[in-house]
């Protein structure tokens, strides 16, 4: 399989690894495909996103489209975030090969999930107006299911 210069570059030297105490929200999606997970960590302040990390335990093609996802949604506002889509990842990679294109879903989803988490918290929209805003995929916890 061949692997871009950029997935190599991110997968070797991820950017934004880790956690964020208190984080404005947290989202956390599982690949049906192959069981790996993602979780992300954003902090929000006026409506921006101010910072990001993830954990992935995933492949190498997970953890390049987690990093350079992070890099892509820092600095952004969430409805720019929210249109960030898996094929802009995988483009800013220099692509992936066919059988690794749906680990960038993760990355889609994970920030979705996250920024969901954070109007919960927020408390201002209904499930509802939250699921569409943010394209929500059921079941939205990799564990339960619910
Ligand atoms: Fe699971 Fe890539 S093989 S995310």
């Amino acid at each position: 399989m061949q692997y871009s210069r950029k997935v190599v570059e991110h997968y070797t030297n991820p950017r934004n690894v880790g956690k964020i105490e208190n984080a404005s929200g947290v989202g956390e999606v599982g690949n049906p495909v192959c069981g790996d997970i993602m979780k992300m960590f954003i902090k929000v302040e006026n409506n921006v996103i101010v910072d990001v990390k993830f954990k992935t335990f995933g492949c190498g093609a997970a953890i390049a489209t987690s990093s350079i996802s992070t890099e892509m949604i820092k600095g952004k506002t969430l409805e720019e975030a929210l249109e960030l889509k898996n094929v802009d990842v995988v483009n800013a990679l220099e692509g992936l090969p066919p059988v690794k294109l749906h680990c960038s879903v993760l990355a889609e989803e994970a920030i979705h999930e996250a920024i969901a988490d954070y109007y919960r918290k927020e408390g201002k929209l209904t499930e509802e107006e939250i699921k569409k805003k943010c394209k929500l995929k059921k079941p939205h916890c990799a564990h339960c299911g619910e």
